[in-house]
């Protein structure tokens, strides 16, 4: 209703001087932890709160959104056995853990999402603090509203990863990869899977377009004769399509030459991508299927990560997103072979309703639910969630 009522105040306005514009975008200005009862329910609480086009390319998935729906569903067919006489306090239940050198308060991490600034005004910089508080990592898109700088001096002595969509430019992916080193991020998350965009109606119903641009593309446009959409007024299809497309283990490689940092490779659901990943000196693995946002015929990933877990064989670290909405689903991911579980659209939706505490809120729910899972599941600490055994129908055939 607000929003309408902008609207038509900029569009009256507009067309008394002669031009047509588009009303300024308002975000959440919103302060403040927030009471979650369950992650699920946010999602229509954002919805009366945000721009129609905004929420649905938050929210959306590709196509039928059977990858979507299924990536939360498909934790239903495992199960945890109750284990009561392990002598086990609630206050021995211990979520530390570490990845890649960094020690973390909780095994939940957050996934990078583009375009924060459309749920909150503070955008990046919010989740970045939010995160911090968390004792956790944040990560910063390519396709982000916040420099890499602005983030890293949001926060400062808090470890952040900078997501990296490859340009066709090779010229933005030296200059955004040496910003990266410059302000310290921990590692490079390196997105393959997206090498062009899903089919996402809601944005075609929405005929939606980025209100706000991505501080990085605009800053590098600044210094260099390139010539690329940098995000406001262009649609994600159209940014997707600057991206490189054509990936080879040589990218890989060539990522970690030129950064220096560790690199995740993002968006891995096959067992074969996992090894070729590795084999081309991927420092951890990315299990993800973009949130249901690209293949929408793909698997669960909770479905895909044992046999990934199992050719990977602890080379290196594996991370888990895609559908994790539950403390039960991070306990589930971590017992199916993840080191770190992150999570992503939940995220926005805490940032919408409360800024950088209401990202707090939303990881702390999440470590509430996932600490009585370990309790009534008999497992103290990650390492030891990692060593339980879940269940599936077969087993009680
Ligand atoms: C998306 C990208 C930008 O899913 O990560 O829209």
């Amino acid at each position: 209703m607000k929003h309408t009522l902008l609207k038509t105040t900029a569009i009256a306005m507009a067309l008394s001087v002669g031009v047509v514009q588009a009303a300024e975008y308002k975000a959440s200005t919103a302060e403040g932890p927030i009471k979650i009862v369950n992650l699920k329910a946010m999602e229509a609480q954002v919805e009366a709160n945000m721009d129609k086009g905004a929420f649905g390319y938050i929210r959306g998935g590709a196509e039928d959104e059977n990858n979507l729906r299924a990536n939360t569903r498909a934790f239903d067919k495992k199960y945890i056995m109750p284990r009561s006489l392990q002598g086990i306090e609630f206050s021995d239940i211990n979520l530390k853990t570490e990845f890649l050198g960094i020690k973390l308060d909780t095994p939940i991490i957050q996934a990078p999402m583009a375009a924060q600034g459309l749920a909150h005004q503070q955008g990046e910089v919010a989740t970045a603090k939010g995160m911090a508080k968390a004792g956790s990592i944040f990560s910063l898109s390519t396709y982000g509203n916040k420099t890499i700088k602005e983030v890293a001096q949001a926060q400062p002595g808090y470890p952040f990863f900078f997501q990296l969509y490859m340009s066709k430019n090779d010229a933005f992916n030296q200059y955004i990869l040496s910003q990266a080193k410059q302000y310290g991020a921990k590692g490079i998350i390196m997105t393959i899977d997206s090498s062009v965009g899903g089919y996402r109606e809601d944005d075609v119903k929405n005929n939606f377009q980025f209100p706000l641009g991505f501080a990085n593309l605009e800053a590098f446009a600044k210094i260099s004769d390139d010539k690329s959409k940098t995000g406001k007024g262009s649609g994600i299809s159209e940014i997707y399509a600057q991206a490189k497309q054509a990936f080879t283990p040589a990218d890989i490689q060539y990522v970690k030459k030129m950064s220096g940092l560790p690199v995740i490779v993002k968006g891995i659901e096959s067992p074969e991508d996992a090894d070729t990943a590795i084999k081309a000196g991927a420092d951890a693995i990315w299990v993800s299927n973009h949130g249901g946002r690209q293949l929408d015929s793909a698997p669960a990933t909770i479905d895909v990560l044992p046999a990934i877990a199992k050719v990977v064989n602890k080379r290196v670290p594996i991370v888990f997103d895609s559908g994790v909405r539950r403390g039960s689903h991070v306990f589930k991911a971590l017992a199916s072979g993840a080191d770190v579980v992150a999570v992503g659209r939940p995220i926005l939706y805490g940032l919408n309703l409360g800024g950088a505490e209401g990202v707090n809120s939303v990881i702390q729910q999440l470590n509430k639910e996932l600490r009585i899972n370990m309790m009534l599941g008999g497992a103290r600490n990650v390492k030891e969630i990692q060593a339980t055994h879940l269940y599936t129908d077969a087993d009680f055939k």
